[in-house]
């Protein structure tokens, strides 16, 4: 079976290697025909710590080869979108069967690609807001590849929404996604306050999301960025009072609703109520070229790899 693997003398520190084992699905798993992927950051810091021979993959996209044994999951022939534990950067993966959604045919599998852990993420992020009707609600890092969806789901569930670009370059993008407001810095008294802020940057934006935030605010940092510093003065001096800070891996946790999690989502670009930003598609065979785009932050959204069977 075809699928990459680390190998430092690789492009990109990948190699696609021609001799990898066929998946052994256990007895909750099903057989998935590998039809796309999208990429993740995690992924690419994983890729340099890991570079003997790991096999880099969450995300996937894909039809069904053979079910569950346990009689769990979709029927053999469904598309679906799932997460998997590492190695869906193949031609065929085992994936849990509650940690995959049943695509309606409006999905692309483009699109699916680029639901799963990102959709997850902002999906689960903007829960720790509770009712946000007509709450303000910011989301920094808004047209990456987590961020478009966090717009795009705060907007639906009824926030005034205010998206934290990088720079002027970003804002014509995010107002695209709907934001009711689009910003490139939050050092500025016009910034106003928020009831909730969903975090994908991190770094020194985490303080400066902390004295932004009302009274009883939530601040909900899932980025991975280093250099945060938060001090509780921040929020005192700032009237902050009792504001709450979510910290964690949150789209992966907790494992056994994931299936039902992306359903949400993907049905919600079934009926073209969220669009998936797709900033880069290619063929799986060219996955190291899309680390090239990575690492220059080219790609808005999401970079989606696709495979023709
Ligand atoms: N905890 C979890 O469960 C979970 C789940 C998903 C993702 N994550 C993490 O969340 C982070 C974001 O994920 P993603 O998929 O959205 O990544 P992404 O597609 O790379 O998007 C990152 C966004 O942040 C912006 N950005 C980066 N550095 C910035 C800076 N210094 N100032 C302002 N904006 C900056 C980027 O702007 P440009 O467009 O200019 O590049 C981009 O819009 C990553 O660290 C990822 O590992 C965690």
């Amino acid at each position: 079976m075809r699928g990459f693997v680390t190998d430092p003398a690789g492009q990109a520190g990948l190699r696609l290697a021609d001799d990898l084992p066929e998946p052994e699905p256990a007895a909750g798993e099903f057989l998935l025909e590998v039809r796309g992927y999208a990429i993740n950051p995690g992924e690419v810091g994983l890729i340099a710590r890991r570079p003997n021979g790991w096999r880099p993959g969450q995300d996937v996209t894909g039809v069904v080869l053979r079910a569950a044994a346990d009689g769990s999951g979709p029927p053999v022939g469904s598309r679906v979108a799932a997460v998997v534990d590492w190695e869906s950067w193949a031609e065929r993966v085992a994936v849990p069967s509650g940690w995959a959604a049943v695509l309606d045919d409006r999905v692309s599998f483009a699109q699916a690609a680029a639901i799963p852990c990102a959709g997850l993420a902002a999906l689960r992020t903007l829960r720790y807001g509770g009712a946000v009707l007509g709450r303000d609600v910011l989301v920094t890092g808004a047209t990456g590849g987590t961020g478009q969806f966090s717009v795009q789901l705060a907007v639906l569930s009824g926030a005034r929404v205010t998206a934290l670009v990088s720079g002027p370059q970003r804002v014509d993008l995010a107002r695209e996604l709907g934001a009711h407001r689009v910003l490139t810095s939050l050092e500025d008294d016009t910034v106003g306050r928020f009831d909730l802020v969903l975090d994908g940057v991190a770094g020194p934006t985490v303080a400066q999301a902390a004295r932004r935030l009302k009274p009883e605010g939530t601040l909900v940092v899932y980025g991975g960025g280093t250099g945060s510093t938060v001090e509780p003065r921040d929020l005192y001096l700032n009237g902050v009072a009792n504001g709450r800070l979510i910290l964690g891996f949150i789209g992966i946790l907790p494992h056994e609703t994931k299936g039902e999690d992306i359903a949400i989502v993907a049905d919600l670009v079934a009926e073209g109520r969220v669009r998936p930003l797709i900033g880069w598609q290619e063929d799986w065979t060219r996955t190291p070229d899309a680390f090239d785009a990575l690492a220059k932050r080219a790609i808005r959204g999401r970079a989606v790899l696709l495979r023709e069977p």
